[in-house]
């Protein structure tokens, strides 16, 4: 049996992953920091599809060690499918930053990533699919979001360039998603800009749907939703320092910090 691993997976966009591959029959190996919350979506969708066959295991992606651990764990399963849905979008001025705090947005967002391609491609089944949810804010750099933006964008450059190397061994689709009204401080964000807001925020379940489409179709890039490619196509030609000022001035006046 091949499993499809799923990072991120207690998330809001993440167990929307989750629900579509078990309403497909794939068997699940899931992901995130909490035993509990991964055992009740667990739960959840076996109420919901009794045949899965769902395995979870936590770990802290962030780190190494627990990274190897798991991987030693979970080493004897082959793998059909990941998805990298784990991130964190802790948004500030870079100095307001603390050094643990910096290393672990690094790491969960890029390092964990790379590691986890390299773990599933040496544990591949007949056919692989890597799925990696990078987001639009890595277009472009983004003052005050400025490392969010710059692992979302190393993440699209690196799962581009597999997509070529592993041309008719794997299929690589990195997806770029606007905004996806999955946690309340990010609905309440949407909701703060008004018309555009509404129409660029795309529902996790169709991001989820439209994502697993794109993989099959074994596209390099995507970007959900038609709003989403006309600000892309609209900006492209805009001068860098233009856009740059604009995301300064706009994120200057936000800090999140979640994880
Ligand atoms: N929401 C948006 O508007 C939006 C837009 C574009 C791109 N994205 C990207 O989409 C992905 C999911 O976003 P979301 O809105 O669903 O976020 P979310 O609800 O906050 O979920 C984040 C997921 O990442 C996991 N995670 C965080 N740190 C981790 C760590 N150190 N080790 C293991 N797992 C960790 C969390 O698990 P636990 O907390 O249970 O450990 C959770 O499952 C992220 O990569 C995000 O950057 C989101």
């Amino acid at each position: 049996m091949n499993y499809a691993l799923v990072t991120g997976a207690t998330g809001g966009l993440g167990r929307q992953f989750a629900y579509l591959l078990a309403e497909r029959g794939e068997a699940l190996l899931l992901t995130g920091r909490s035993a509990e919350k991964l055992a009740s979506l667990r739960e959840e969708i076996v109420s919901r599809f009794p045949k899965s066959e769902i395995l979870f295991e936590p770990c802290d992606l962030s780190d190494a060690d627990d990274r190897a651990r798991f991987f030693a764990k979970i080493g004897a399963l082959r793998f059909s499918l990941l998805v990298n849905v784990a991130g964190a979008d802790i948004q500030k001025a870079f100095a307001d930053y603390t050094r643990e705090k910096l290393l672990f947005q690094a790491r969960v967002n890029f390092e964990a990533a790379v590691d986890l391609a390299k773990f599933v491609f040496e544990h591949r089944g007949d056919s692989l699919g890597v799925l990696t949810v990078s987001s639009v804010s890595g277009l472009y750099p983004m003052p005050y979001f400025a490392l969010y933006s710059a692992t979302k964008c190393a993440l699209t450059s690196f799962f581009s360039a597999l997509h070529v190397e592993w041309k008719g061994v794997a299929s690589v689709t990195t997806v770029l998603p606007g905004s996806i009204p999955t946690r309340e401080d990010v609905k309440a964000y949407i909701a703060a800009q008004g018309l555009w807001g509404k129409l660029a925020a795309m529902p996790p379940e169709k991001v989820a749907k439209k994502s697993l489409e794109a993989l099959k179709r074994n596209k390099r890039t995507y970007i959900p939703g038609f709003w989403n490619k006309l600000m892309r196509a609209g900006t492209a030609l805009l001068p860098l320092p233009w856009k740059m000022r604009f995301i300064a001035a706009r994120w200057s006046k936000t800090e999140k910090d979640a994880f």
